[in-house]
């Protein structure tokens, strides 16, 4: 006689089968996730958080990471290009307030704050990571470790009075590193590295990038 634990052990068989199949026969795999192949459950699930009223900012981000990555035509260096632009028009924002608006400055640097986190870390996880394995560790270490001064400048000007007249003058030499960093990124680091990549290790490299910016929203 078939016990409980028979036919739980049936049943938990029959799914893991089930399951398998689907993956044979639907190939998916990590790279869908750049195609957009993936989005009909998120957008399912962003429905059903707007339903039940929360998540709205999560959605916000959500939807502004789909039309990046739809501007950038899927591809890994044109998203970071993106990114690099629209946080130094974040920085311009912060130069032209004067030293009344703090609440406005204290805003912007948050802004900023999340932005910068969230694209170090696509680089930190997978970009650099992939530069190391092709032999670019030198530039690789070298970025990662600019990213720590992108950090001390974050801490700095969040604990900075945004009254202060030498806010501004912070807020201009951080620009000025970002500038710098992304510059070397773009006209540098990224073309080299892309030149010895198939369009299979492009395709993963977004895949990739895009699934850890997704952790970040
Ligand atoms: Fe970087
Ligand atoms: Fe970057």
């Amino acid at each position: 006689m078939a016990t409980r634990t028979d036919n739980r052990d049936r049943t938990r068989s029959t799914n893991e089968r089930r399951e398998r199949k689907t993956t044979r026969t639907g190939e998916k795999s990590a790279f869908d996730f750049a195609s957009g192949n993936n989005a009909g459950p998120l957008l399912g699930a962003l429905a059903a958080g707007a339903v039940i009223g929360i998540g709205a900012n999560w959605a916000r981000k959500f939807l502004m990471q789909q039309s990046e990555s739809a501007m950038a035509g899927g591809q890994w260096d044109e998203i970071l290009k993106i990114e690099h632009k629209a946080t130094l028009a974040k920085f311009d924002l912060l130069l032209a307030t004067d030293d009344d608006e703090t609440a406005k400055r204290a805003s912007l640097v948050k802004t900023i704050h999340y932005a910068l986190n969230k694209h170090a870390h696509q680089e930190e996880q997978v970009v650099y990571p992939a530069l190391r394995q092709a032999n670019e560790t030198v530039d690789a270490d070298h970025l990662e470790h600019e990213h720590g001064y992108v950090k001390t400048f974050l801490y700095e000007l969040e604990n900075m009075p945004k009254d202060s007249p030498e806010f501004l003058v912070r807020v201009r030499e951080f620009r000025d590193l970002i500038e710098q960093h992304a510059r070397m990124e773009e006209e540098q680091v990224y073309p080299r590295f892309k030149e010895g990549l198939s369009e299979e290790q492009n395709k993963k490299i977004t895949g990739l990038m895009n699934k850890e910016g997704m952790k970040m929203l």
